[in-house]
């Protein structure tokens, strides 16, 4: 995953900018011109992508966490082997995006100091915990499944470096969503306990899955920009809605249920409609008081605290690099 709407203003007023330089990146835009890092850009586009591929890349390092609790404890060679290089990828996920992050003008070193320290965000869904092996089945088939959704449209993104690295990562997110759907084909035929499992992990991931999309678009406050300016090609309850139609017919294959006594088919519009959402949960999560938002932290720092070594040897080995290649010359 996993770029979730957020509703984080910015801190400072933008400067009016020159309008006739805002003509010329906005045409560019209307043509469907990527914007590069060399090309003038408004302070607002620049702060809302950093914003944007900042906690998306923060959501893919955090997302390592409720997976990797079961690693060990996978049931077969096969499932440990394919619960690793998916997590594997999610690291890759995220260096890939502090990469086009950085194009604009901020520093890793910034962005990693933003997430430790709480100021910035990362997708609310990862602080939820995982019980049974059967979330890692419904973590690929929903979350997983709702990040492709959130970033299809995102491969044609405005600004060309994050675009381009949703391409690689939307592949890598299917292959995800296919290997969680699979544990959830095999618990849904194997024995009683293992669909009750499987029942039970739905039951559990399905509205924190639905809150992956962000709030309703009313009060979204993001949307109207990101949109004329094609970081964002779709809205919130647009996405939630082509996530809602695929998934519940997926879920009837699988003999399971949705635990939304309101999920109904409406014949009219052909779409699934849906409950209310807990929108004070979403906010409490994201304000830092979800099941797990501190376990989270405290490895994700004790991670960066117990990897100070590696980057002290890796710079002090450029140094002497640097300094042996200056002699020779
Ligand atoms: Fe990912
Ligand atoms: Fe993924």
């Amino acid at each position: 995953m996993y770029a979730q709407a957020l509703n984080a203003r910015d801190p400072a007023p933008v400067q009016a900018e020159d309008l006739e330089r805002l003509a010329a990146f906005q045409a560019r835009i209307d043509a469907e011109e990527k914007i590069e890092p060399n090309v003038w850009m408004p302070e607002q586009y620049r702060r809302t992508l950093i914003r944007q591929i900042s906690q998306h890349a923060h959501s893919e390092i955090i997302g390592m966490q409720p997976e990797g609790n079961w690693v060990t404890r996978a049931p077969t060679l096969k499932r440990k082997a394919q619960l690793l290089a998916k997590i594997q990828d999610e690291a890759g996920h995220g260096l890939y995006l502090y990469s086009a992050a950085e194009t604009l003008g901020v520093s890793r070193e910034e962005l990693y100091d933003q997430l430790l320290s709480g100021q910035a965000k990362y997708s609310s869904i990862f602080n939820y915990p995982t019980l049974t092996y059967a979330d890692m089945g419904a973590i690929g088939w929903l979350v997983d499944g709702a990040a492709i959704m959130n970033q299809i449209p995102l491969c044609r993104c405005s600004y060309g470096p994050y675009a381009r690295a949703m391409i690689l990562i939307c592949k890598e997110e299917s292959f995800h969503q296919r290997q969680g759907y699979d544990i959830m084909i095999a618990m849904c035929h194997g024995t009683p306990a293992q669909r009750a499992m499987a029942q039970d992990a739905l039951n559990r991931f399905w509205w924190p899955s639905l809150m992956m999309f962000g709030p309703h678009d009313t009060n979204s406050v993001h949307s109207e920009l990101s949109m004329k300016w094609k970081i964002k090609r779709f809205t919130n309850d647009g996405l939630r809605q082509k996530f809602i139609d695929a998934t519940v017919p997926q879920a009837q294959y699988l003999g399971l249920s949705i635990p939304d006594p309101n999920l109904r088919f409406n014949d009219g519009t052909s779409h699934w409609e849906h409950g209310p959402i807990d929108w004070d949960e979403f906010a409490r999560v994201l304000a830092g008081d979800g099941p797990c938002n501190r376990q989270r932290m405290k490895h994700r720092r004790q991670a960066e605290a117990d990897g100070a070594w590696v980057r002290e040897a890796a710079a002090a080995y450029a140094t002497k690099q640097r300094a042996a290649a200056e002699r020779a010359a």
